[in-house]
């Protein structure tokens, strides 16, 4: 067997890439590993989105050249995902330790590739297909899973929000037909998945050819995978506000197995700035539609990606921001500085924020929705929820699993129930994580 290390960045859907990649290369003698030391093939799944991450990436392969020239060469690099994508050639170029660059659409010709490169010496590039191609090619089963999987439905953007580069590296938005998403959950629960989540771009975009012929929507989709048994939870990530559709809002009401958790990005809490950012929607649009879904599911948890510092963005701008979130109180975010991304029309525009500004707005921004994760985590103390156990924790017999609410939670003595499902009482709230008992206060009401 060869030894195969694939390191991943970015999204979930590049975890998820990864998983397939190595699925991939199995039948062609590769196996997993743990590190880059000793592999004979490393695979970097790369991520675009903000210029630390692609950066990263660079530092990487200078690491991965020394190695692989102690080695006098025995080691193929190939570099993945979004950054293979949007640099492409130039990846060749800077880092010549480089043999293979192949794009999120193309990953399934990688036997192909590492086949060329072995019989011609030499590099090999792809990057110009489209998702379809990829989804129609890829082994049909997926291999061994956790209890908690990812399953792509669908990839790629129209949006084209001003800062991103998500609708260049990964192309047009693309649905995956329901037989061929349906067929992959339920390999995935007769390997055991308890819980699936169906990742997209824009998954509430979701848009594919159903059984019937007819284009079925995300909530069609969800209401269908409901139906598998073993399969106890569905959650779906990223959202757009715009695709949040009413079928959608009502799944969360009418389908128990769907979590009461839900991203859903907003950006910033400026009018002014969400049209510059072509969002596309207005702050009370936003605000309308976390009402609408409250309404629906009440405790639903609601998480937001925000970014600061987007040129233009006045102190005044950045308050609306700070309102907008004490107008909604989050369970939790994640918020980043403005990065100009090379191609996409925010970093051509007038008005770059000064990096210390962003930095001021970025702890403010952060302090707040700290405070508001730290709350919803502390009405939790006392509750009795059920967790999905995914993993053994630090200590001996320990588990660690997940709430409705994605919170980790920990319980001693639940080693042995990894995969399983057990309403479990919350002693105490840790600064990442909540401490359980099993066997607590029955009251499953709570969790709805
Ligand atoms: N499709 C999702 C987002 C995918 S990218 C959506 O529409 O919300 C994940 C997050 O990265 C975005 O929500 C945004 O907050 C952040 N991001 C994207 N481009 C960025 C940039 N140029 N600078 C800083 N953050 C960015
Ligand atoms: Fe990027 Fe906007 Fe598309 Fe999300 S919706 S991936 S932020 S362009
Ligand atoms: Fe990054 Fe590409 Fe995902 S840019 S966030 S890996 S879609």
């Amino acid at each position: 067997m060869k030894k195969l290390f694939i390191k991943t960045y970015g999204c979930q859907m590049n975890v998820y890439d990864s998983a397939r990649m190595a699925e991939l290369l199995a039948p062609i003698g590769y196996a997993r590993s743990e590190t880059a030391d000793d592999a004979d093939m490393v695979v970097l799944n790369t991520c675009h989105i903000r210029e630390k991450a692609a950066e990263k990436v660079y530092s990487e392969l200078g690491r991965l050249k020394r190695i692989k020239d102690a080695r006098g060469g025995a080691m193929t690099i190939a570099v993945a995902g979004c950054v293979a994508q949007a640099e492409g050639a130039e990846i060749l170029a800077r880092q010549s330790a480089v043999d293979i660059v192949v794009g999120p659409q193309s990953y399934h010709r990688l036997p192909e590739m590492i086949a060329r490169i072995a019989r011609q010496k030499g590099h090999a590039l792809e990057t110009d297909f489209p998702a379809r191609d990829k989804f129609d090619s890829l082994p049909k089963q997926a291999g061994s899973t956790g209890p908690a999987a990812f399953l792509t439905v669908q990839e790629g953007c129209d949006k084209f929000c001003t800062f991103c580069v998500v609708p260049y590296t990964r192309g047009a938005e693309y649905s995956r037909p329901v037989a061929q998403v349906e067929a992959e959950a339920r390999a995935l629960a007769r390997q055991g998945a308890r819980e699936i989540t169906l990742l997209g771009q824009n998954v509430n975009a979701y848009d594919g050819e159903g059984p019937d012929g007819a284009r079925w929507s995300l909530a069609r989709l969800i209401a269908r995978l409901a139906e598998i048994e073993g399969l106890a939870r569905l959650r779906f990530t990223t959202s757009h506000p715009r695709d949040m559709r009413e079928d959608l809002i009502a799944a969360h009401r009418d389908i128990p197995k769907l979590m009461p958790y839900l991203h859903l990005p907003v950006q910033s809490g400026s009018d002014r700035i969400l049209d510059a950012m072509n969002r596309r929607h207005t702050r009370e649009d936003y605000l309308r539609l976390v009402a609408q879904i409250r309404d629906a599911r009440p405790g639903i948890a609601l998480s937001s990606d925000f970014i600061v510092g987007f040129p233009g963005e006045s102190d005044a701008d950045f308050e609306d921001t700070l309102a907008l979130v004490r107008a909604v109180g989050y369970a939790q975010a994640f918020s980043f500085k403005y990065s100009a991304r090379p191609g996409t029309p925010a970093a051509s525009a007038g008005k770059q924020v000064p990096d210390a500004v962003k930095d001021a707005r970025l702890r403010a921004l952060q302090e707040l929705l700290a405070a508001q994760q730290a709350a919803f985590n502390a009405a939790c103390a006392g509750r009795a929820m059920p967790v999905l156990f995914e993993k053994p924790g630090r200590k001996a017999g320990q588990a660690v699993g997940r709430s409705p609410y994605l919170q980790p939670v920990h319980a001693d003595g639940a080693a042995a129930l990894i995969g399983e499902i057990r309403e479990v009482f919350i002693e105490a709230v840790l600064p990442n994580s909540l401490k359980g008992r099993l066997g607590g206060a029955p009251s499953r009401a709570a969790a709805e």
